[in-house]
């Protein structure tokens, strides 16, 4: 794994939330709160990124995260050009790192960087010039470090502190990388618990999420839980596993007002999106009192804002 430090200490890269230590998830969430809008609220702006200039490589679809980054460095008063570039498929070739020179030399400071194969993100983070810094906005199936850290921004706001909390993530967890970031940040910030409840074909190996308990049905998955936090099954990365359809992973999985009166009555319901609705999650409960779906997208800007400042602002000040 690539070092995501400078030699100062600073935080250079975001490629994994791994080997970050708790003051410094601590000290991302405190700057994420300080940008942190209520919906209808007016957005924070600042001018403390004038003259960065930062490349969105989206090379998997998004939504949320692409444009929330793109808002996150314009509110800062950078400058963000969205391009359209394959990294994955020249990933051993010269011609990726071509095009990375290339921007290089076109003076981007920050590349923002979503592909499908493992290991894109430290390789581009190896080749890049000192200054330059890379951030994940999702890698493969292994890292989603933006969305762990507005998850946990959204889970204090609503509960206050992760350590007394018992967290169930629900769904594809073998092939989420939402929730292997989510599981990294609540075990730096010690949640109590942190249960996994999926289909036994949807389980990651034991290897990974060690320490957590383990569920086959929701039912026993979700009593007396603070958080719930659903997840869509990454149909794009199954390949030949046997799932099956929408009607009958509902029936046994899908997040119902009788399931969730099993958790703790003042429960919240997470999902970051995209959402199927009437396969993981039933509508009503998406839209429900319970539900802090919509404040995980305005958390969204807030913590990207705060980790482009944190990777970026030495370059300017
Ligand atoms: C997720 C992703 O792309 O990993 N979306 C997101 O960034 N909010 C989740 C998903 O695609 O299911």
């Amino acid at each position: 794994m690539i070092e995501q430090r400078r030699a100062d200490g600073s935080l250079r890269h975001l490629i994994t939330l791994d080997s970050l230590r708790r003051d410094e998830i601590e000290s991302l969430l405190l700057r994420s709160q300080h940008f942190a809008r209520a919906i209808g609220e007016r957005p924070p702006s600042a001018s403390t990124l004038q003259g960065v200039t930062i490349a969105n490589l989206f090379t998997e679809p998004s939504t949320r995260t692409r444009v929330s980054f793109e808002l996150a460095g314009r509110r800062l008063g950078a400058e963000v050009v969205n391009l359209e570039v394959q990294l994955s498929s020249r990933v051993k070739g010269e011609s990726m790192l071509d095009t990375i020179f290339t921007l290089q030399a076109l003076h981007f400071d920050v590349f923002v960087i979503r592909d499908a194969e493992p290991g894109v993100l430290s390789h581009v983070a190896s080749h890049v010039a000192p200054g330059v810094s890379v951030l994940s906005a999702g890698e493969a199936h292994l890292s989603h470090p933006t969305q762990g850290l507005l998850d946990a921004l959204t889970i204090r706001q609503h509960k206050g502190d992760i350590e007394p909390l018992s967290i169930a993530i629900v769904g594809d967890i073998r092939h989420s990388r939402v929730a292997r970031s989510a599981f990294q940040v609540f075990r730096i910030l010690q949640a109590r618990e942190i249960r996994i409840v999926a289909p036994p074909a949807l389980m990651p190996e034991p290897s990974e999420f060690t320490g957590c308990p383990r569920f086959e049905t929701l039912e026993q998955g979700l009593e007396g839980v603070d958080v719930i936090m659903m997840l869509r099954i990454q149909k794009e990365r199954l390949a030949d596993t046997k799932m099956p359809d929408g009607e009958e992973y509902f029936a046994r999985y899908g997040l119902t007002s009788a399931r969730l009166a099993r958790a703790h009555p003042q429960a919240i319901v997470m999902h970051p999106q995209p959402m199927n609705r009437g396969i993981e999650i039933a509508s009503d409960i998406a839209d429900g009192p319970q539900s802090v779906i919509r404040s995980q997208v305005s958390n969204g800007v807030a913590v990207r804002m705060a980790v482009l400042e944190t990777v970026a602002g030495a370059l300017v000040s």
